[in-house]
């Protein structure tokens, strides 16, 4: 046993171990034995370098595609556990918030680790609304984008072309220029997306009203016609206010892993905004709300449900909005949106796919195929219908799952740059290419 494992050993005086906050790994190649500390159930990834066959050796490195099992930072604003289906932002269960609390005020939360007194939340709502305007020039690059371009596409563009307004942005190590981007991209979202959107229909864009709350201001620059005042049907605001406070954060999700990395490199806030838009984008993350709707279209009828079933198991298909790499049990956004979809069929009649969502989760849950690997209903599952019941088209869909996650994604990256521990993201690789070989000049290639 090497110096480092010296007390590896150790026991009590009565001889049974003692019980260390430690690991003893034994290198079988070389009979050696390491101890390395745990720390909060962790070791660190560094700690297995020292671990070589020879001095020459590079060291051990741990393999993880994908992170299943590797935590890259220290964080404490977003809690999941997974098993359970337990999510808190900053401590708070996201049950209480969603009953309680307002997208704004749960964005200060994410991004400060308190909740806003009074003033504190006048102020924050005020800065968020005076900064909703965007710069005449962006709404002619809009122009640009063809009639049929995805909303998404255009977010990821112009969010980053505002690194080209903001030359303040690059400076990230200031308070106070992180402040007032953050007001800015918070503020801008939901105007480009909603301009977005009327570009797609070649009608007028509606200027932001700051008399109306944040989704209530998006409502109205989305669907405002010939009205001299839009007002936004109050349980319509509210379902759109809540579904924004489940989507405002999640911890360490690929779009959020994103955020962390291009941001690690020192860029704007724009641009790393924009490089997690495009993650979110994915069908397999943000994008999965979309597709679950045309999955629903595709299936077609309650009775067709079974068929679609058999064609997921055979691995021919997915059923989206079902599976999360972290619950492994009911996502618990799920089912609060669950609820608030009622609430919305409600007011505007009941989504016909709704029948053939609820069929796909009565088999889902009770197939062993699905419950042998823990697959439940995620927050895209239902979100599509409720957002189609209100009159969105599908391709916004993951457009109002990345406004929202705006305030996380800055929360996120944020406490990436202050974090002293974090440099530039930068993983290893495992090298099984060619070995070092001699240039072919062309004519002697096969
Ligand atoms: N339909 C059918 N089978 C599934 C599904 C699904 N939706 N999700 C996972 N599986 C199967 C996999 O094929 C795999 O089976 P196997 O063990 O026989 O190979 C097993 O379940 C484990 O799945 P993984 O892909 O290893 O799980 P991972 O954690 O990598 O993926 C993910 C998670 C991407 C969310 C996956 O469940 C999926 O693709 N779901 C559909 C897309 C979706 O709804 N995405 C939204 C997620 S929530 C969000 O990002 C906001």
């Amino acid at each position: 046993m090497d110096s480092l494992t010296s007390t590896a050993n150790a026991k009590k005086t009565d001889g049974t171990p003692l019980s260390r906050e430690t690991l003893t790994i034994t290198d079988n190649r070389t009979g050696k034995s390491y101890e390395v500390p745990i720390t909060h159930g962790t070791i660190r990834a560094m700690d297995l370098r020292q671990i070589k066959t020879d001095p020459s050796d590079f060291g051990m490195m741990s393999y993880d595609p994908a992170f299943n099992n590797t935590a890259a930072c220290i964080s404490r604003i977003t809690y999941i556990d997974g098993d359970k289906g337990i999510l808190r932002y900053r401590g708070y269960p996201i049950e209480e918030l969603a009953e309680k609390s307002t997208y704004l005020e749960t964005a200060f939360l994410l991004l400060h680790g308190e909740l806003p007194n009074e003033k504190q939340l006048k102020d924050w709502a005020w800065h968020i609304g005076h900064h909703t305007f965007i710069h005449e020039s962006i709404k002619k690059f809009l122009d640009g984008f063809h009639y049929d371009a995805h909303p998404m596409g255009m977010m990821i563009s112009t969010i980053a072309a505002l690194s080209t307004f903001y030359h303040d942005a690059k400076d990230i190590l200031s308070e106070e220029s992180r402040q007032k981007q953050t007001y800015r991209l918070i503020g801008k979202m939901p105007t480009i997306a909603a301009f977005a959107y009327r570009h797609t229909l070649g009608m007028p864009f509606v200027y932001p009203d700051n008399e109306l709350s944040y989704p209530g201001n998006l409502l109205n620059m989305l669907f405002r016609t010939t009205e001299t005042r839009y007002r936004p049907n109050p349980t319509l605001e509210r379902a759109l206010d809540i579904l924004f406070i489940l989507h405002a954060d999640h911890e360490q999700n690929c779009s959020t892993n994103v955020i962390r990395g291009v941001g690690s490199s020192h860029v704007d806030p724009y641009s790393a905004t924009a490089a997690a838009i495009a993650a979110l984008y994915g069908p397999l993350h943000g994008g999965a709300n979309e597709e679950v709707l045309r999955m629903l279209l595709e299936i077609g009828s309650v009775q067709k449900v079974p068929d679609f079933i058999k064609r997921v198991k055979a691995g021919e298909t997915k059923l989206m909005g079902f599976g999360h790499r972290v619950y492994k049990n009911y996502d618990p956004r799920a089912r609060i949106i669950k609820r608030v979809a009622y609430e919305v069929f409600e007011l505007m009649g009941k989504n016909p796919l709704l029948e053939i969502a609820l069929e796909c989760e009565r088999i889902a849950l009770e197939d062993e195929y699905f419950v042998k690997r823990k697959l439940y209903p995620n927050v895209d599952f239902y979100t599509g219908l409720i957002y189609q019941s209100m009159g969105f088209p599908m391709t916004m869909f993951p457009v109002l799952f990345a406004i929202p996650r705006t305030s996380g994604w800055i929360a996120q990256w944020q406490e990436m740059l202050l974090d002293p521990e974090q440099k530039i993201a930068r993983p290893r690789q495992i090298y099984l290419g060619s070995g070092a070989r001699d240039y072919v000049p062309i004519e002697k290639r096969s």
